[in-house]
């Protein structure tokens, strides 16, 4: 291969552009040419059979070495099937389901010829201004290392010469869940210890089980944007943790280091990021208009060209494409496993697991039989997008199921359903990146709203975000309900209190006034394809709701990043007005609801925690045991959470950190013992000595139903 021919297999670009009609403007054709030149060594966002066949014959067909090229596109809850956003699905606690579902999206894209995901986000995501929280497995490490597992097997399946299988990205690496004030593209600033104990353990995970690629982050974390990061990319991420796949920049994240201030030029951008290890560049042009030069200065050695090559022509055979270029072209899968009735079937599964009961006075869910009057309520009882989500691949506007079309479905006869939307929400900039334009001065629909509330037995009223409100670029101040909903839900609640919130959202809310007076909150997310026949299943008692937040919900948008794990500081407390302690004065530091937290409709008791041995030395193994039973008169699922704290130790460690969980189902009156097994590998964290390992001493073990009601037992560790 020529220089230029090697770092040609470095540069990604963007398509998006019709790829069989004429080239119409000047990037395109410059675009389709650096292809026939064989300089290009991926494209992204260009999908579908014919549209992948008509790219790749170019680099086929026209350049000198016919090297095909990889196709990556973001296929971050589904292809065109939706599954739930990354939060909700989280919630399920169903590691199987997750990985059941990156499988039929793996199995949808390549039947559309895309055979890269960038997917799984791994990054730990505590503050719900934060709009990418949407796109993770929320505040825990050990959640969203085993999510990111679940997910990268889903995808990648067993063999990534499987034309079904796609690979995989671990991203954003690292700390752009830390952005500052949870502000989008912000610096991070986070100490090494933590950074170390709470950000890059899942990355670890990911890399040593194989996964395909990473890419690295938009932000800044001590001065250095980790695009530029030699640390991160070469040192810890190829050399310590010996890592063979490739980095890919984020989308011209390496222009942006210009933008950052830490280069002067495109030049300079392009040295630095290679030289730290970065071996794609997405749309910079930075490797393609100076990495020859480069070389040839000696400003960059070739052997690190000839190293991130090597790395990416490695994943191209790895997925076959040297024997057949063409391996995801065809017509026949595209038009067989792209939304068929079993891909639905499993986006309804994940939908009914994905939810969340918050609350549920007198038992007023589910809907009982007697109620023979309904009124739905709420701009986004009958919007059929919204359930899409953000980052939705090539969904189909429009084509979710709604809570009015499931509900219409699935209740009897017998019982009216009336509907009204209350208010205009959303008007328009419904996509990726075009500012919403939300309502806020036209109410003049809410007094239709209250009538109707007032003349019927029940009112489910359906609120929240939009499905742009959260995602990239989607940070907000305020994570309470915007434009006119909170008039809205206060003048229903008024007129008719019999009332259950339906809540459609990308984030944890400020949902305190509601929490305070409805009698039942439904946590749905954005649930997806099958959204509205899931929702009504649960609202009518079909399926007895499983779901547990993976975020907790804060009392005040004022309170983020607000997060289950934290320190326990010197100076802790739980009351509410003590000055001199960590509190706020104003707000009650407890969470609305916790961590771990999600109702049933049958309940569930928990015995005592059994431990093997209250001592247990290196090399041992310790086990912790409980029974569970479901003392209510319904079958039911729970999720039985394990929490360490450890007491004392070289740095200050977490007041308690999710370790173990395991999701059980059970019948009426039915018992089952559960048991957890600790090693040393449980209790290890980034001492004093950085170093992952584990320190002699006293510890509590926790199990419960989430992470404010716990049993407790203590362990000493030798
Ligand atoms: O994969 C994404 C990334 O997460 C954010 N910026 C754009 C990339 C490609 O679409």
């Amino acid at each position: 291969m020529t220089l230029e021919e090697k770092v040609g297999q470095m540069v990604q670009y963007s398509g998006g552009w019709d790829l069989t009609g004429p080239a119409t403007n000047a990037n395109t054709q410059l675009k389709k040419q650096q292809i026939e030149k064989g300089l290009v060594g991926s494209m992204l966002n260009v999908t579908s059979v014919e549209q992948v066949r008509e790219a790749q014959k170019l680099a086929i067909e026209k350049s000198r070495l016919k090297i095909p090229m990889l196709f990556g596109f973001d296929v971050i809850h589904g292809y065109k099937t939706m599954f739930p956003i990354p939060l909700g699905e989280a919630a399920s606690w169903d590691l199987d389901l997750m990985q059941r579902t990156a499988a039929v999206s793996a199995k949808e894209a390549t039947a559309a010829g895309v055979n890269w995901t960038f997917a799984p986000m791994v990054d730990i995501s505590r503050d719900a201004r934060w709009g990418r929280i949407m796109e993770s497995a929320g505040e825990d490490t050990y959640l969203n290392t085993q999510v990111g597992l679940a997910k990268m097997k889903g995808y990648q399946g067993e063999d990534l010469a499987n034309p079904t299988t796609m690979a995989a990205c671990a991203k954003h690496f690292a700390g752009y869940g830390f952005v500052e004030a949870g502000k989008e593209y912000n610096t991070v600033n986070i100490g090494e210890n933590e950074f170390h104990n709470a950000v890059l353990p899942p990355f670890k995970v990911l890399a040593e089980a194989g996964i395909a690629t990473f890419m690295n982050s938009f932000s800044d974390m001590d001065g250095l944007p980790a695009t530029a990061s030699h640390e991160l990319q070469k040192e810890l991420l190829k050399e310590k943790w010996n890592y063979k796949g490739f980095v890919v920049s984020d989308w011209g994240s390496i222009k942006e280091l210009e933008t950052h201030g830490v280069t002067a030029n495109l030049a300079e951008s392009a040295s630095m990021a290679v030289q730290a290890g970065n071996d794609m560049d997405m749309e910079s042009n930075a490797y393609a208009e100076h990495l020859v030069q480069l070389v040839e200065d000696e400003v960059v050695a070739e052997s690190r060209v000839n190293d991130a090559v090597g790395r990416i022509l490695n994943l191209k055979f790895q997925l076959g494409l040297f024997d057949n270029p063409y391996k995801y072209c065809d017509e026949a899968r595209e038009k067989t496993d792209i939304m068929s009735k079993e891909n639905m079937d499993l986006a309804y599964e994940a939908a009914l697991k994905s939810m969340v009961l918050l609350k549920n006075e007198n038992q007023i869910l589910p809907i009982s039989d007697e109620v023979k009057s309904i009124a739905l309520i709420g701009p986004l009882a009958n919007d059929k997008n919204t359930p899409l989500g953000n980052w939705r691949g090539k969904a189909i506007d429009d084509s979710a199921v709604s809570v009015y079309e499931g509900l219409k479905g699935k209740l009897s006869n017998s019982v009216e359903l009336s509907y009204h939307e209350g208010i205009d929400f959303i008007k328009g900039g419904e996509s990726f990146g075009s500012p919403l334009k939300i309502n806020t001065t036209d109410n003049s629909k809410i007094e239709e709203a209250v009538k109707l509330a007032k003349s019927k037995e029940l009112v489910v009223l359906v609120v929240g975000e939009s499905a742009f409100q959260s995602g990239e670029g989607r940070s907000q101040a305020n994570i309470g309900f915007a434009g006119l909903q909170n008039e809205l839900i206060e003048a229903v609640y008024e007129a008719n209190p019999n009332t259950i919130m339906v809540l459609m959202n990308g984030r944890p809310m400020d949902i305190s006034w509601s929490a305070k007076h409805f009698p039942a909150i439904l946590e749905a997310w954005h649930l997806g394809s099958q959204a509205g026949n899931a929702i009504a299943d649960v609202l009518l008692g079909n399926y007895n709701p499983s779901g547990k937040l993976t975020v907790s919900f804060p009392r005040s948008s004022g309170q983020e990043p607000f997060y289950y794990n934290h320190k326990n500081t010197g100076r802790p407390t739980g009351s509410p007005n003590e000055v001199v302690f960590s509190n706020t004065t104003d707000v009650n530091d407890e969470p609305l609801f916790p961590f771990g937290f999600g109702l049933s409709y049958t309940s569930f008791d928990y015995g005592e925690i059994k431990l093997s041995k209250n001592n247990f030395n290196k090399g041992e193994k310790l086990t912790a045991e409980i029974e569970v039973t479901n003392s209510g008169d319904r079958f039911g699922e729970e999720v039985v959470q394990l929490y360490i704290r450890d007491l004392v130790a070289s740095r200050t460690r977490p007041v308690l950190e999710l370790k173990a969980f395991e999701k059980v189902g059970l019948k009426p009156g039915e018992s089952k013992t559960i048991s957890f097994e600790i090693s040393e590998k449980d209790i290890q964290f980034y001492t004093a000595n950085k170093k992952w390992e584990a320190e002699a001493g006293e510890f509590k073990l926790f199990i419960g139903p989430h992470s404010e009601e716990l049993k407790v037992e203590t362990f000493h560790y030798e």
